[in-house]
């Protein structure tokens, strides 16, 4: 289920583009430039007093002490701490910066991404999970966070260092410092078999971490489902098998970290006992000085670190441009339906809807779900479309909000084919009720405004009186809150509310795709006296499960298996005795009067 997501949701086997990555990365760090620079002058400033301390304690040693002069002492021991203090003061300022220029980024690009993903369509949202886009959103910019704080500058200072480093070896003891070089191979081979291997191991997990939390997610969601059908064991049981996987994996991948530091941490009293009896051999022999002795053992920390940390960067990179890729590929999206160069404005409707012979799949493979649809809405009528579930008839209005594209036919609004009409003005234009109602956390009156809070009260008051629904407010606080998804309503409610919702942008054609949830009949009677008053206001499509609240429309199409198989009137499909008048019979179970 959760398996063919790959690395945080990645197919395994998709390859990342490193040229598009690279190019997008060193993109983001652009308008951070100055950002960079002043990081890279502390930056060298820290290495360059980080490095001179065991010179400096080499010159006390060899120079300073021999010349039994205290007042020497005395101050090269104060520049030995004031030293200390700039390397100190170097590095807050280098950490401060970088956090900034790091977050300055991210912050950035989350705001990018953000802005990108609410233009994109909604076939692009059938593709992604919502948990997969959060993902994106959270942890792939945090990955990159690290590769900019970070790496970008400890690879720029360990190459500094570990040059800086071996040049001072080597000035001071070319013999001691071939001698001490002989390690290098064994350093690099140790970081990459076991960093390496702990990297691809943690990878795994990481992979299995996601699939926790997609599981967790999804779980969590249908929980009333699962409670419902006592299937809280199975999906307890499902869980403890990845959690149980993601533990041995870690464990291992653990493990080897733990071999990994052990012998690096081994390396360093190795490589002291060589340069203590080697190196003490030759200060018998007085070719090398003491201070020399003491600031190899002094440096080399300072020399394996950049080696060892080689691999770990390794690894940052590789996982930076993994996430940079699943962003890139996310950014690098253009939503399928655009505005034409100079899109129409339609201010108002001046005729109306019409469809020409629309068809229209979800995929090329996909069977047609509306065929060679056909119809004319005049502006001020009312058109109702029922049919069987799975008809094509939320498909219409998918259509019409340019949702998705028809593979065949035309859609025109006053005559202008859709396409040509701003996607902003067709849809200020329409308002449309969802058939699936999503409510916000939030009180009921910031719901009817669509948490948008330019909207004035009187606009939502308005919208109220203008469909009778004022006694349903004295019963329903509009302060009264909502709970997520709106499970503290009931259904029927929930349909008023975005019903009223529909209302209070006062849009020219109004789209209600109603849902089927039954709702009681004292309800049903103020929805059925509300659309009464809209459908002699509005221009509108009534997508109706209820026959009862489309008796009155000036059209009905009765649309099955993609096609309109029957249109008219009530009373003229009641007529015609055909599916309409059986649909009616069976839900009023009589002959209409
Ligand atoms: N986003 C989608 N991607 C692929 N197929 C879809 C999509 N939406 C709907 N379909 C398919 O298209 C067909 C028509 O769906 P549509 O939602 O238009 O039916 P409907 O008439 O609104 O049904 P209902 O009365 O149940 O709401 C169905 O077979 C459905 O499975
Ligand atoms: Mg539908």
């Amino acid at each position: 289920m959760h398996g063919d997501r790959g690395d945080d949701g990645q197919d395994p086997k998709e390859k990342i583009n490193y040229r598009a990555t690279f190019h997008m990365l060193s993109g983001l760090m652009r308008p951070e430039k100055r950002g960079f620079a002043v990081a890279f002058w502390w930056l060298s400033l820290s290495t360059a007093m980080n490095l001179l301390s065991p010179i400096i304690a080499k010159y006390i040693i060899d120079t300073a002490i021999p010349s039994k002069s205290v007042r020497l002492l005395t101050a090269v021991v104060g520049a030995l701490f004031l030293n200390s203090v700039l390397f100190m003061a170097s590095n807050y300022l280098l950490q401060m910066r970088l956090v900034r220029t790091g977050q300055q980024i991210i912050t950035d690009l989350k705001k990018r991404m953000l802005a990108h993903m609410l233009a994109l369509d909604l076939p692009f949202y059938a593709e992604y999970p919502v948990g997969r886009l959060t993902a994106r959103i959270q942890s792939d910019t945090s990955s990159l966070y690290s590769l900019f704080t970070e790496t970008t500058v400890t690879i720029f200072r360990d190459i500094l260092m570990f040059v800086v480093t071996f040049g001072v070896m080597f000035y001071f003891s070319r013999r001691l410092t071939l001698l001490i070089s002989s390690v290098f191979p064994l350093v690099l081979a140790i970081s990459f078999v076991f960093l390496g291997k702990s990297t691809t191991l943690f990878v795994a997990v990481r992979k299995l971490a996601s699939e926790i939390s997609g599981f967790l997610t999804e779980h969590i969601n249908a929980i009333a489902l699962l409670q419902a059908f006592n299937r809280e064991g199975m999906a307890a049981a499902k869980l403890e098998a990845i959690n149980k996987k993601k533990f041995d994996t870690e464990l291992r991948a653990e493990f080897m970290m733990i071999i990994f530091y052990l012998s690096i941490v081994l390396l360093s009293p190795v490589s002291i006992a060589i340069i203590l009896g080697v190196g003490g051999g030759w200060a018998i022999d007085r070719t090398i000085s003491i201070g020399t002795l003491v600031l190899f053992i002094l440096y080399i920390d300072k020399l394996f670190e950049p080696v060892f940390r080689l691999s770990e960067h390794i690894s940052i990179i590789q996982r930076s441009f993994a996430a940079g890729h699943r962003i890139h590929r996310i950014l690098e999206r253009r939503p399928a339906i655009v505005d034409v160069p100079r899109p129409r404005y339609i201010r108002s409707i001046r005729e109306g809807i019409e469809f020409r012979n629309v068809w229209m799949r979800y995929a090329d493979d996909a069977p047609w779900v509306l065929k060679d649809v056909s119809f004319k809405l005049p502006k001020g009528k009312s058109l109702a479309i029922v049919g069987e579930t799975g008809g094509g008839k939320t498909t219409v209005t998918n259509l019409l909000f340019k949702f998705y594209t028809p593979q065949k036919g035309r859609i025109l609004i006053d005559g202008v084919d859709l396409p040509e009409i701003g996607l902003n003005s067709l849809r200020t234009a329409i308002g449309l009720v969802h058939q699936d109602i999503y409510l916000f956390p939030g009180t009921i009156m910031q719901n009817l405004k669509l948490m948008d809070e330019a909207i004035p009260d009187s606009m939502v008051h308005d919208a109220i009186k203008t469909i009778g629904l004022e006694a349903f407010f004295k019963h329903h606080s509009l302060n009264k809150h909502i709970v997520e998804k709106g499970v503290n309503l009931s259904a029927g409610e929930k349909q008023v509310i975005s019903l009223v919702r529909a209302m209070t942008l006062n849009q020219e054609v109004l789209v209600l795709d109603e849902a089927t949830s039954h709702i009681d009949p004292y309800t049903e009677r103020l929805i059925n006296t509300a659309m009464q008053r809209l459908l002699q206001q509005k221009t509108m499509i009534v997508i109706a499960h209820r026959l009862s609240t489309i008796r009155h429309a000036d059209n009905i199409l009765l649309i099955s298996e993609g096609e309109i198989k029957e249109s008219g009137t009530h009373a003229q499909l009641l007529e015609k005795g055909g599916i309409y008048s059986k649909y009616y019979k069976l839900q009023f179970g009589e002959e209409p009067s």
